[in-house]
């Protein structure tokens, strides 16, 4: 979700995934990311809207990953009810985001309370940090923690 130039979806050709498909509101990014030819399909969409997330995804993936899109002027919490929709049952969802993030755009809110009606239960979590080997801070990117997880 939010598939962005593909970095994801190479990653994910090199460790033999064959059938991963990509949407991105973006159709710049989505351009830039069929030239990897990592993804079976590409779609352009804009997430973040439940209510109106295409019928053809619901139900539809083993796994979904968003990566560098729980970020600042991205998408807001409602995306992990995408997730859900997006999934059939016992698939997992895979994401990542600043830990600051978890409290300021109440991802960490949201995703407790999926806990809580046990639509979904966590199945690991990993914490690390990202742009440590900058020197100095460029914009907004400088040393931060980050959090994983699988859903
Ligand atoms: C940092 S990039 C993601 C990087 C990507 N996961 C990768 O593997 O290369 C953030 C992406 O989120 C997309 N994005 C932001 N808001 C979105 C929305 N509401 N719906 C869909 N895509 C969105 C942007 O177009 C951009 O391509």
């Amino acid at each position: 979700m939010g598939c962005g130039t593909g970095l994801v979806g190479q990653y994910l050709k090199e460790r033999g995934f064959k059938n991963v498909v990509g949407v991105d509101a973006s159709a710049g990014m989505l351009e830039k990311a069929r030239a990897k030819e990592s993804y079976s399909e590409l779609h352009e969409l804009f997430l973040g809207k439940p209510e109106t997330f295409p019928k053809e995804y619901h139900n539809r993936f083993n796994a979904v990953t968003a990566a560098g899109i729980l970020a600042e002027g991205h998408l807001d919490n409602n995306v992990f009810d995408e997730m859900l929709l997006a999934l059939v049952d016992n698939g997992y969802a895979i994401f990542a985001t600043r830990t600051m993030y978890l409290e300021q755009y109440s991802y960490g809110q949201k995703i407790k309370e999926l806990e809580e009606q046990k639509r979904w239960k966590l199945v690991k979590e990993i914490t690390f940090d990202r742009y440590d080997q900058l020197e100095e801070a460029i914009g907004r990117f400088s040393k931060v923690e980050i959090k994983g997880f699988v859903y």
